[in-house]
């Protein structure tokens, strides 16, 4: 039986290789030669890119029937239908994930519909916060939060819980409050323990802090607990959402992954502050900045045994000059260029998106505009494919199927 079995999958093989050694991708590197930015890592110029050719219109995806290579086990590409980027990302054995609007889910259902279709991995954006969840002292509200679990569930999709401590988003009882530094560490471990707790076993993944390093891997002073309990409330944070959930992935969700930043972060867990990763945001702030860093950031983390999650790309493009079309090709290039980066690393699970249409973006309130100012994301409004998801799925394609 095992004979016939190889001998079935080296015929498969040689037609596979057949098949693929006529596949061929274009290339074409960046002209742009870009200075960095304080958000995210910059660019060295005289990038090269290779994803297929993009043309236009809907950006269907074909794959060849291909079996990679014996020794990382025969892992099948699928054979010649349209894919989603969810059925793509689970060839590269990544979750693919988006920022979920809650308004949007529970009014579009179009927006359910391609959020259920396209993705693994779900972050509340916005209900799972101090302020929505513990309105008022030890009264807690998680209807909309629920609703986002239990539709990530229905989709058997994982959740990335978001986030349990911020300096923004909390409630005035708690900022207005006079409160001695022992009542604002009970009052954290118990709102921590209570929201935790809640999604035990079904939150497979919680971002405890939120932007409280700066690049350097000092703690930042603007936060409100860093002013009211001092450094040590990064521990009690995560000390707190370990034991309201021993399995839950513990992340630090930030900006950076610095020498300076990997450092501080070893030096907590050299304390047992169980921290499992690091989330990288990648808000873009323009298209002159690109992750050309992001590969090397991510392998300093995976040196150091942590996961790497992106968390909250977007990719904003009214700051650039060009034509829309030249703008949008552009913008699909460092979606590539993330994409490929996290590939390249084991250790990096997660690629998650702030979002997935134009027609929801937390930058048309932060920036007060409206579309088509800023199409930061992956589909139009109404929910056509844009070269941005055409070149992911173009990413995930070469890594899971590469020529032979
Ligand atoms: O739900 C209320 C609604 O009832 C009310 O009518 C309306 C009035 O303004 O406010 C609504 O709440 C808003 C919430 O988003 C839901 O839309 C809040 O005012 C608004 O401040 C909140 O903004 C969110 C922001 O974080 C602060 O929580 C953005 O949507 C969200 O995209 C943004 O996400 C952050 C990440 O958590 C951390 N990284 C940066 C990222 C962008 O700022």
């Amino acid at each position: 039986m095992y004979l016939r079995a190889r001998l079935f999958l080296l015929m498969l093989m040689l037609l596979g290789w057949f098949q693929s050694s006529r596949s061929g991708n274009d290339s074409w590197s960046d002209p742009a030669h870009s200075q960095s930015n304080q958000i995210n890592p910059g660019l060295s110029g005289n990038e090269s890119l290779t994803t297929a050719s993009l043309s236009s219109g809907q950006y269907e995806i074909f794959l060849p029937l291909i079996f990679k290579d014996p020794g990382t086990g025969p892992r099948v590409c699928p054979p010649l239908v349209p894919q989603t980027l969810r059925s793509l990302a689970q060839l590269d054995h990544i979750l693919i994930g988006s920022a979920v609007n809650i308004r949007a889910l529970r009014s579009d259902d179009q927006y359910a519909q391609i959020l259920g279709q396209e993705f693994s991995s779900l972050t509340d954006e916005s209900t799972m916060k101090f302020a929505a969840t513990e309105p008022a002292l030890d009264q807690y509200n998680f209807s909309a939060p629920d609703a986002i679990v239990a539709f990530a569930e229905s989709h058997d999709m994982q959740i990335r819980g978001h986030t349990l401590v911020w300096g923004y988003a909390l409630p005035s009882w708690l900022i207005n409050g006079t409160w001695t530094r022992e009542e604002l560490i009970a009052i954290l471990q118990d709102h921590i323990k209570t929201v935790v707790g809640h999604y035990k076993g079904r939150v497979y993944a919680w971002d405890v802090v939120n932007e409280a390093f700066n690049s350097d891997g000092s703690l930042r002073t603007d936060s409100f607990w860093m002013q009211r309990i001092g450094p040590q409330y990064i521990s009690v944070a995560f000390q707190a959402a370990h034991e309201a959930d021993p399995d839950a992935l513990l992340f630090v969700n930030d900006f950076y992954a610095t020498p300076g930043f990997v450092a501080a972060i070893h030096t907590y867990r050299s304390l047992d502050v169980p921290i499992d990763g690091v989330g990288l945001q990648l808000h873009m702030y323009n298209l002159q900045q690109k992750p050309t860093e992001l590969s090397a950031d991510i392998g300093r983390l995976e040196a150091e045994g942590l996961q790497a999650n992106i968390t909250e790309l977007d990719v904003p493009i009214s700051r650039d000059t060009g034509t829309m079309e030249d703008k949008l090709v552009a913008q699909a290039k460092i979606y590539a260029m993330v994409m490929d980066a996290c590939l390249q690393h084991y250790n990096c699970t997660n690629f998650t998106m702030w979002g997935f249409t134009d027609k929801y973006s937390w930058l048309y309130s932060y920036l007060g505009v409206t579309y088509p100012t800023e199409q930061p994301l992956i589909f139009t409004p109404d929910y056509m494919e844009k070269p941005a998801e055409a070149a992911l799925k173009n990413t995930l394609l070469s890594a899971a199927c590469p020529k032979q």
